[in-house]
């Protein structure tokens, strides 16, 4: 376990406590978080990797497994058991409660079985891991709702973490810019190990490499992928052809849990022909100019909108799409080939707070389009400083929407198909930054990875023999 992510503990400390008092502004009722337990596989000595919950490490700071807080107008007192004294056997010496509880500032240590007498009228959000679930249920002696279905003073506490963790402090900046370093990292080398890589697989072990020799883990299952239009595709078997597009989206979270998320996509072979430069092309214009338009009071749904315009225009010059553009974007005829949304939150979760459903994404009074080209937006939100949010415009031929007899159908007119068939070797382009709101504007985290072509091609063939 990571003891230290700030300067020192009082920075650490102090900056949590600076959480806990914003968080007793904003609800009255003592709250209690869970971390959460790790998983077994198939004994119970041997788990899957464990991740603290998101809300638990916001305001404890820490990966500790099996621990609560409770916190009460920003007092903290942290619940857990110290581990019995043959563990250090197994685990050598491990920090005692005290030890981490002075560490993330706590008022009060305790073992866990005395957090059962303080629970009366307690708030919280319920955790993934089933096991603990089932102990937060009986502990307060509810049932706890997940999703859009969050009601009554769990609601209020949601409403209010959403407050706090949709504008990044200080630490957590600190933390994001190390994730979004290492992860532009991981991308070079995975740009540097292709011309010698025989197989996805192996692409990703270079690229996971990376973060790992950071002490880092990946933020979300990595996509590394010669058939990007399979939007989270997680198998990495295929062989690598001298004509693919190779589309890498892989990020880091550092050890205390802040994520970075990265899409570029390359030639296999070094030099992309034509048609994939062409298409390239259209998803960068997409993204650099959503990326000139994010500050603060835009709205994050008309930047999603901006990118559809432009990959219609392009689509259109390319003669791939007939009519006019606006018109096209309108009857959602540019989400056949970009049919998610242009990014989402980033934070703790790469897809920050969706445990929460669309409380964080979603301004209140908004809900999810019923149409084919919005519905897939996470965010629909004014951007304000100190958000963090994805860029993330595509470009993919999914076989199931292009085939889709109802969509030919609608679209017959507005798709040139015999032009499309020239651009076959185009399966799955997608290039992702992530982007901090600031006060004047926006800060491109991870601005280090290139997106040029030419600047990418020279990456990719800059260890040739
Ligand atoms: N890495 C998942 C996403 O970009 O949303
Ligand atoms: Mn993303
Ligand atoms: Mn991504």
């Amino acid at each position: 376990m990571t003891i230290l992510v700030a300067d020192n503990d009082q920075n650490l400390a102090a900056s949590l406590k600076q959480r806990r008092v914003e968080l007793g502004k904003l609800i009255e009722h003592p709250v209690i978080l869970w971390s959460g337990n790790a998983i077994s596989r198939n004994f119970v000595a041997n788990t899957f990797p464990f991740r603290a919950s998101s809300h638990f490490l916001y305001f404890a700071g820490l990966p500790l497994i099996n621990a609560a807080i409770r916190l009460d107008r920003g007092k903290l007192e942290l619940f857990m058991d110290n581990p019995p004294p043959q563990a250090t056997l197994w685990h050598g010496e491990t920090p005692q409660r005290e030890d981490i509880g002075a560490t993330i500032g706590a008022d009060c240590v305790y073992p866990l079985a005395e957090l059962s007498a303080k629970t009366d009228h307690a708030a919280t959000i319920a955790v993934q891991d089933w096991k603990t679930y089932q102990q937060q249920c009986q502990l307060l002696n509810r049932s706890i709702a997940f999703a859009n279905q969050i009601e009554g003073i769990d609601l209020e506490l949601a409403q209010a973490i959403v407050k706090l963790r949709s504008h990044h402090d200080d630490l957590a900046l600190q933390e994001l810019r190390q994730a979004a370093a290492v992860s532009v990292e991981a991308h070079l080398a995975g740009m540097q190990a292709t011309l010698q890589a025989k197989t996805e697989a192996q692409i990703r072990g270079a690229m996971e490499g990376v973060i790992l020799a950071h002490n880092m883990h990946c933020a979300y299952n990595s996509i590394v992928t010669v058939h990007g239009e399979v939007l989270h595709n997680e198998s990495y078997h295929h062989q690598l052809e001298p004509q693919d597009l190779l589309l890498a989206d892989v990020g880091a979270e550092t050890s205390n849990g802040w994520a970075a998320d990265i899409t570029r996509t390359w030639s296999v072979s070094g030099k992309f022909t034509s048609t994939q430069k062409d298409i390239y092309e259209i998803v960068l214009a997409a993204h650099d100019r959503c990326i000139a338009q994010i500050y603060p009071g835009v709205e994050y749904q008309d930047i999603h909108l901006l990118a559809a315009q432009v990959i219609a225009e392009g689509l259109v010059d390319l003669g791939i799409l007939k009519g006019n553009p606006e018109d096209l974007v309108a009857m959602d005829a540019h989400a056949l080939f970009f049919p998610h949304g242009i990014g989402h939150l980033l934070g703790l979760d790469v897809h920050d707070m969706e445990d929460l459903g669309d409380l964080a994404g979603y301004e209140p009074g908004r809900t999810r389009s019923d149409r084919f080209g919005l519905g897939y937006l996470r965010l629909n939100r004014p951007l304000e400083p100190g958000m963090l949010v994805t860029i993330e415009p595509g470009f993919y031929q999914v076989p199931a929407i292009l085939n889709n007899p109802d969509f030919r159908t609608k679209y017959q007119d507005v798709v040139n198909w015999e032009r499309l068939a020239m651009f076959q070797d185009v399966r799955g382009i997608r290039i992702e930054d992530d982007v901090l709101v600031t006060n004047s504007g926006a800060e491109v985290l991870t601005a280090e990875l290139p997106t040029q072509v030419k600047d990418i091609e020279n990456l990719v063939l800059s260890l040739r023999d």
